[in-house]
């Protein structure tokens, strides 16, 4: 096995783990109720459903680079896949994109219903920030600036202003600055933020955060051109989630904007922008090199 797969799946495997913990009814101890029952199955119905799990892996390796153990950051990379997986679901809602299948199964609001969606959106959401202020092993400072951070990335002014202009897009031909601003907030915000917790983590210097916010920055804005990419040429069974979702919504994209030839070449050269943001690691950046490529490659 290569060090890429085999570090990956040890990644996703502490991921998993922490989720199944977390959804769990011990976890709540004392605060049990109908309601959480209920969201706590609606959300880890969601957040258990695989998922690449590429945030989480981000915060684990840049807190292993910066010189910590990946496992401290655990809390941190959670609460990033609880804010993602909070945004597909809302994602996916009649009012927004409209697709009923989501990691190869239907839709949050599919099984639970619409409202039920919604607040298992709005519980995970909550969950995060709860996950990073209660994170074992780390200093106030810590849990605040990774707090702050998350905040900031997730907020209206990062994933939820793209969000708007994404939709705001919808139906007319944005200019293709719109379309690279929309991407790398709804997108790239919380991508950049997974540097940020996995260096906070790491108590990394500032050299280090920018570094890795910087690769961050454009492996975010490849990520959300290769995935319009793969909703032109992938197929439902393969990404697990409808092909064609872009099109039907009349969304601006790079790729209805300069076709799919042009938007991987677009995609390609941020990856190598990213990789070359890499050089205060030194030989620890083997892993992020990888990924960068990986994700640049990927077929779901
Ligand atoms: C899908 O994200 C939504 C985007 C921001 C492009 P991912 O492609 O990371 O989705 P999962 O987590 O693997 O399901
Ligand atoms: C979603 O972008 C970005 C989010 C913040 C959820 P998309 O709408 O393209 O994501 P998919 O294709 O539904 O996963
Ligand atoms: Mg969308
Ligand atoms: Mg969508
Ligand atoms: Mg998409």
């Amino acid at each position: 096995m290569s060090l890429f797969e085999e570090r990956s799946r040890e990644y996703a495997a502490m991921i998993n783990a922490a989720a199944a913990e977390y959804m769990s009814t011990e976890s709540f101890s004392g605060r049990e109720s109908a309601g959480l029952e209920r969201m706590l199955e609606a959300m880890a119905y969601s957040l258990e459903n695989g998922g690449k799990r590429i945030r989480p892996m981000l915060a684990l390796e840049f807190c292993r680079v910066c010189g910590e153990k990946p496992e401290k950051a655990i809390p941190f990379a959670l609460a990033l896949e609880m804010i993602h997986t909070y945004s597909l679901i809302h994602d996916d809602l009649p009012c927004m994109d409209n697709d009923d299948m989501r990691r190869g199964k239907p839709s949050s609001h599919k099984v639970f219903g619409e409202a039920d969606a919604l607040l298992a959106g709005d519980g995970l959401l909550t969950l995060a920030f709860e996950t990073v202020l209660s994170a074992p092993d780390m200093s106030s400072e810590q849990k605040a600036a990774a707090g702050l951070a998350l905040a900031k990335a997730a907020g209206c002014s990062g994933m939820i202003a793209g969000q708007v202009m994404d939709l705001a897009n919808e139906g007319r031909k944005a200019p293709l600055e719109d379309v690279a601003k929309t991407d790398r907030l709804k997108t790239g915000e919380l991508i950049m933020a997974s540097a940020s917790m996995g260096c906070i983590a790491a108590n990394a210097d500032a050299e280090k955060l920018n570094a890795a916010r910087e690769y961050c920055a454009d492996i975010g804005l490849a990520f959300q051109i290769v995935d319009d990419i793969l909703d032109v040429t992938s197929s439902s069974e393969v990404l697990g989630k409808p092909v064609g979702s872009d099109g039907e919504n009349e969304k601006s994209t790079y790729v209805s904007l300069l076709g799919l030839e042009k938007s991987k070449e677009m995609a390609d050269e941020l990856t190598e922008k990213a990789k070359s943001a890499l050089s205060v690691f030194g030989d620890e950046k083997e892993f992020l090199l990888m990924l960068a490529d990986k994700l640049a490659d990927r077929n779901n």
